[in-house]
């Protein structure tokens, strides 16, 4: 697993560059605070981990880039070099799970909507936020991703929605402004 991406290099001030953020939706979303682990996977610097961290007995930062994950380490986050393909977790061991902005940076999104699925516990949450493809704004983002070489696959709703489901999740969307929300439950 190489750590040689984009985001290697923005992770010294990636905190500024994306220093907006709404918690409310989210933790609405994920009906938190609950009791249990909620992983954020991919999530970086742990610019969204820190400010749900007291609503979970423990948070864990999960992402490919260490130096990423060395901005959520300096927050004092738990963080855990690994892949959402490939999840260094047992089965149901997570309570929630939460995807911010990275469904669209995976390698392949399929098999990280199975391990996603495989390690939320029964009756859990998993939240994906992604910028909505459908806006013409955020196709010019996806093309501009496009011409700095990153691996970026964006997906609209229906087709994020689609994939899971395909491994037996239960799917809601929402969407505002830019983003849409899916939320992807497990039967109990
Ligand atoms: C745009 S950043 C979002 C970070 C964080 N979720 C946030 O909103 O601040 C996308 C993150 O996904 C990570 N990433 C890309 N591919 C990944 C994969 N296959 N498994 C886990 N993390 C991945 C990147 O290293 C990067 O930190």
């Amino acid at each position: 697993m190489s750590d040689f991406n984009h985001f290697r290099f923005v992770a010294l001030f990636y905190d500024r560059l994306f220093a907006f953020l709404k918690p409310e939706r989210l933790r609405q979303l994920l009906q938190v605070p609950v009791h249990g682990v909620l992983l954020d996977v991919g999530g970086g610097t742990g610019r969204v981990a820190q400010v749900l961290r007291s609503l979970a007995d423990q948070v864990i930062v999960l992402d490919t880039s260490a130096a990423m994950l060395g901005r959520a380490r300096d927050k004092g986050l738990l963080a855990v070099k690994g892949e959402a393909e490939n999840l260094p977790f047992a089965d149901d061991a997570m309570t929630r799970i939460l995807m911010v902005d990275a469904f669209h940076h995976l390698r392949d999104q399929r098999q990280a909507a199975m391990e996603t699925l495989r390690v939320l516990e029964p009756g859990g949450r998993l939240v994906i936020e992604e910028p909505n493809v459908e806006h013409i704004a955020v196709k010019l983002v996806a093309l501009g991703e496009k011409v700095v070489l990153m691996r970026s696959s964006f997906q609209p709703p229906a087709r994020v929605r689609e994939i899971f489901e395909a491994f037996g999740g239960r799917v809601t969307i929402e969407r505002e402004g830019f983003n849409f929300w899916a939320v992807i439950q497990v039967h109990q």
